[in-house]
This record gives structure tokens, C-alpha cells and sequence, in this order.
């Protein structure tokens, strides 16, 4: 299996672009099902959770081509049921948009039950919730998740938790329900807009998304079109935060200032220099950082997908820091491997309490899920020594050329298949 060897202690430097975002991506692509038409979606990050989506799309039936640039053409004209119980679903979270999606269009989907990384318990009750209060209709075993409809009818639903992938289904479902369909407590994450913005642009109806009300009116039909997917928050957050930690200078490329202003306020706080172009943003290591205390929350909170390289970070900045973890209760499983390499981090359930040392040490570590893997590389990327990074398969899931973007911007790294062709750095 794959593994990444990596040489820390350089200062990162130079200019790195920020690929299209995993989670709006995963949510838009399925919402091309409701348009029932040739739809070409462009800024995609090539990675496997986008693979894994142009193949879920193809067995329904869609003619999809994905080129290395990232642009999609799927004309899902001729998919006429959502049915597809092979387990192909398992491999990523945002397979439960099918359900949003199949029973928007088909009033009838049967999925197997979505995967993803193992960060928590991860329930859907509240898209069931939702999709049930339009008129969907659950049989739910071990294995599978069906739900259908005689009819969808617009209702007011008001969501129990903030949950980004609860609204995002419901909203896409209500675009072909009968009136109008409030969500109220919505999530009013970036990929929230975007794929409300993606579903009106082919025709849809929402207003209000990126508030905590979304309003959306049913149309008859969607149509086709082209679409560019908005920039990866947390991709540039864990360069910011690489920057940081490797004490450097990176002009951070194709990113919106608004969608990072949790990070950069708390990076900001913590003494590092942040400059915000329209597009970009420049983040330049110049005074011994200080340590801050963070909580996860729903945007515009600090987000939990930032947590464990922000983890790192605080690893290395002397004094104490606190760090709560309020989304997912499994999120600080790759502490254990932080640790490993001299980190002295305690967690007590959703607390981790930090003393910040002088340096990390090289280790060899195993990404226990995808944030955390990114966060176990950005922590080699400042030790001591030759580090090693295996089940970097999780890491491949949501970061497009992980290496080769570290790489250019002075890194150490090199990906190997197994141990006989160890590289030397
Ligand atoms: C999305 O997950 C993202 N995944 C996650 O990113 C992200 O961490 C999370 O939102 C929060 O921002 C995708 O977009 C594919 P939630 P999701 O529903 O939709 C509870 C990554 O690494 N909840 O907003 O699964 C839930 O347990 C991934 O890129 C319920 O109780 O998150 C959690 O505590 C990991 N019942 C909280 O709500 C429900 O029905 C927020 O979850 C749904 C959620």
C-alpha cells in the first residue's frame, strides 16, 4: 500500500492554487440527477471521492466523461430509476445526496448505506426527518436505505441538529415537491450555496441559502448547463496552516477570503501575518506564534475539518491550548499518532488539552481518516528527520496531488508504493 516519506524541517514558500471543493463537488454532481440533462461541471478536484461519484453516476446510467483537468460532462438523460444496492454507495459519505436526489426525480431510490470516514456515529435521522416531511416514505435494514413517494408535497421542516448533508438532501428533493418547502436551522456552509446556486442555475427555485432559512418554491423541471465548482476551504486552510507550521510564505491562489475567515481570524490571533487579495491571500510566518483555544462549530464557526491540522499547529506553539471538538465525538483519533511524534496532547472525549514544544520529531504515523491524514502530513512537514505516513489512501479520497502541490512549494516528499522501492529524498 501506498505510503508518503517525508523530510520536515523546510520552510514552505512559493505560490500553490486551490483546487474545487470536495463537498460541494459531492453534493453538485448528484444534483445533476435532477436535471435530467447534459450537465458540465468544471473546477472538480480530481480525486477519488470524484472518481467514485463518475462511477456511481455511470452504473445509474448517465454518460459521464471526467477529463484531468477536473471538467465532468454527465448527461443523466437516460438513468430512469435510482436503484443501486451494490455497495458501490459504501465508499464515501455524500452518497446519501442519492437519496435527496432519486427521490426528487424517481420518487423512489434504494441505495446501500453511505461510508465515509469513521469520525463518529454519523446519523441521517435528520434527512429522514426531512425527506419523510415532504412525503417520502423510509424501509431502512442493516444494509440498505430505501425511501419513496406517491407524491412530494412542500412542508416547513425544521432541522433538530445544523446538518449540512441533511439540508442539502432536503433541498434537493423540495426542488420537484409540490409548493413551497421551509428549512429552518439550516447549515449555511459555503457548499450549501453552492449547491443551491448549481440547482438554480439549471431552473430550481431556493432563496435563502447561506442563511438559516431556506425557502425553496417547486418547479416542473430542471434543465441542463455548465456550472464551476467553488474553491476548497479547507484545502486552503491546511495550507495556511502548513505555512505556519513550517514558519514560510505561501500566496494561496483561487480561494474567497469570506469562506476562511474563521481560520484566518484565529491565525491571525495567534500572531501570523495575513494578507487577502480579492482571490488570494498571502500568509507569512514573521514572530514566534502564541497559543489560542479553538471550538468546532457550524459555519461561520471554526470548522471541525480544520480541527486536526490546527491541532498540529497549536502542537508546536509553546504555552497551553485548548481545543474542543463539538461536531463529530470521534475526531481525535490520529492524536495517538501526533503524540507519536512528541506532541504531548491529553483528550478527554471531545477535549484536547495542548502543551506546545519546540519541535516535532519524525515518527512513522498511519492517517487514521482524510483530515486527519492531511493534518499527519502537515505535522511531518515541521519535524525533525524522515517521517513516514501510511494508509495514505484515506488522504487520496480529498486532496488533489497532495505531493506534487507540497512538492513545489519546497517540501520534501515522496510517495511510495511499498517498502523495496523506498525512495531516497
Ligand atoms: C459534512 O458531513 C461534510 N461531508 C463533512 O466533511 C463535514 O465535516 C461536516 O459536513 C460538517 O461540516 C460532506 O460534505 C460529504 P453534518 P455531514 O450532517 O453532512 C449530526 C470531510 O472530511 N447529525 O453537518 O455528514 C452529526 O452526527 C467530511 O470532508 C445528526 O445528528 O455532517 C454531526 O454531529 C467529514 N443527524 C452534526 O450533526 C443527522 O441526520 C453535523 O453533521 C445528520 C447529522
Amino acid at each position: 500500500m501506498a505510503k508518503l516519506y517525508i523530510e520536515g524541517g523546510n520552510r514552505l514558500r512559493g505560490k500553490v492554487n486551490i483546487s474545487g471543493f470536495k463537498n460541494a463537488a459531492l453534493a453538485i454532481l448528484p444534483a445533476t440527477i435532477l436535471t435530467g440533462s447534459e450537465c458540465t461541471i468544471e473546477n472538480l478536484p480530481v480525486i477519488q471521492d470524484v472518481m467514485v461519484y463518475r462511477d456511481i453516476l455511470t452504473k445509474l446510467g448517465a454518460e459521464v466523461t471526467l477529463s484531468d483537468k477536473g471538467v465532468m460532462k454527465a448527461d443523466t438523460t437516460k438513468i430512469d430509476k435510482c436503484y443501486i444496492p451494490n455497495g458501490l454507495t459504501r465508499k464515501l459519505r455524500a452518497s446519501y445526496y442519492l437519496l435527496g436526489a432519486g427521490l426528487g426525480r424517481f420518487k423512489d431510490v434504494t441505495i446501500s448505506y453511505p461510508g465515509g470516514c469513521d469520525i463518529g456515529l454519523r446519523p441521517i435521522d435528520q434527512h429522514i426527518k426531512g425527506l419523510e416531511a415532504l412525503g417520502g416514505i423510509f424501509e431502512v435494514t442493516d444494509d440498505l436505505i430505501r425511501v419513496y413517494a406517491e407524491k412530494l408535497v412542500g412542508n416547513k421542516i425544521y432541522l433538530d441538529v445544523v446538518s449540512v448533508g441533511a439540508t442539502i438532501n432536503i433541498m434537493m428533493a423540495a426542488v420537484f415537491a409540490e409548493g413551497k418547502t421551509v428549512i429552518e436551522n439550516a447549515a449555511k456552509e459555503p457548499h450549501v450555496v453552492d449547491t443551491a446556486n448549481f440547482l438554480n442555475a439549471m431552473g430550481a427555485n431556493i432563496r435563502g441559502a447561506g442563511t438559516d432559512v431556506i425557502r425553496i418554491t417547486g418547479v416542473e423541471e430542471l434543465h441542463g448547463g455548465s456550472y464551476s465548482v467553488i474553491p476548497d476551504q479547507v484545502e486552503a486552510g491546511t495550507y495556511m496552516i502548513a505555512a505556519a507550521v513550517t514558519k514560510g510564505d505561501l500566496i494561496i491562489n483561487n480561494i474567497i477570503p469570506k469562506h476562511l475567515e474563521p481560520v484566518t481570524a484565529k491565525l491571525k490571533e495567534m500572531g501570523l501575518n495575513i494578507e487577502e487579495y480579492g482571490d488570494s491571500l498571502r500568509v507569512h510566518y514573521e514572530k514566534e506564534l502564541v497559543p489560542v483555544n479553538i471550538k468546532t462549530l457550524p459555519y461561520p464557526g471554526f470548522p471541525t475539518d480544520l480541527q486536526q491540522p490546527m491541532t498540529v499547529l497549536l502542537s508546536t506553539v509553546l504555552g497551553e491550548s485548548i481545543v474542543i471538538e463539538s461536531i463529530f465525538e470521534n475526531r481525535f483519533r490520529y492524536i495517538e499518532e501526533l503524540n507519536k511524534m512528541g506532541a504531548q496532547i491529553k483528550v478527554d472525549n471531545r477535549r484536547a488539552s495542548i502543551k506546545g514544544v519546540e519541535k516535532l520529531k519524525a515518527a512513522e504515523v498511519k492517517a487514521t481518516d482524510l483530515r486527519a491524514g492531511a493534518a499527519l502530513v502537515v505535522a511531518c512537514l515541521a519535524a525533525e528527520g524522515v517521517s513516514v505516513v501510511n494508509d495514505i489512501y484515506h488522504i487520496d479520497r480529498g486532496y488533489e496531488f497532495i505531493e506534487n502541490k507540497f512538492m513545489n512549494l519546497g517540501a520534501k516528499i515522496r510517495r511510495v508504493e511499498d517498502e523495496e522501492h523506498k525512495a531516497t529524498l
